[in-house]
């Protein structure tokens, strides 16, 4: 069954448009993963400050198959650090990890 992790991602007032710049910069860095259905990077319209990284997986497996991958630990450094320079400051303030199943939703009718 599809499982939905959420990171909660708490950035300072300004620093929401660096954390879109540098998810545009890693995108596809999870594409391949097994059991991967697809993620969307959630920026508030109000005056909150908590980012939703939304990612869908086939199973707890899966999710944390990748959570402890080299490939998550690669996805998650910066451009500076692969080149083996001095890792950026973190845009985020702190993070939280939200874990849910899907209970129930439809999809709307599309018109051609
Ligand atoms: C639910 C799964 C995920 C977990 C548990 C996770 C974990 C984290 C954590 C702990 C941070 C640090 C936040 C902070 O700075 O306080 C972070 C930031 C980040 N994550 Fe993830 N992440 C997940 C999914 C993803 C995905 C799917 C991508 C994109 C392929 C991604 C790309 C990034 C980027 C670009 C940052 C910004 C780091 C920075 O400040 O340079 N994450 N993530």
């Amino acid at each position: 069954m599809t499982v939905v992790k959420i990171n909660a991602i708490t950035v300072s007032d300004d620093s929401g448009d660096e954390l879109a710049r540098r998810f545009a910069a890693r995108a596809g860095a999870v594409d391949d993963q097994d059991g991967f259905e697809g993620f969307e990077l959630l920026k508030p319209t109000d005056d909150r400050t908590t980012w939703l990284v939304v990612t869908r997986w086939r199973d707890e497996a899966a999710f944390q198959a990748w959570v402890s991958s080299p490939s998550f630990a690669h996805g998650h450094r910066s451009a500076a650090e692969r080149e083996g320079k001095p890792a950026p400051a973190h845009v985020g303030v702190s993070s939280e990890l939200w874990s849910y199943e899907i209970a129930g939703g439809s999809t709307g009718a599309t018109i051609d």
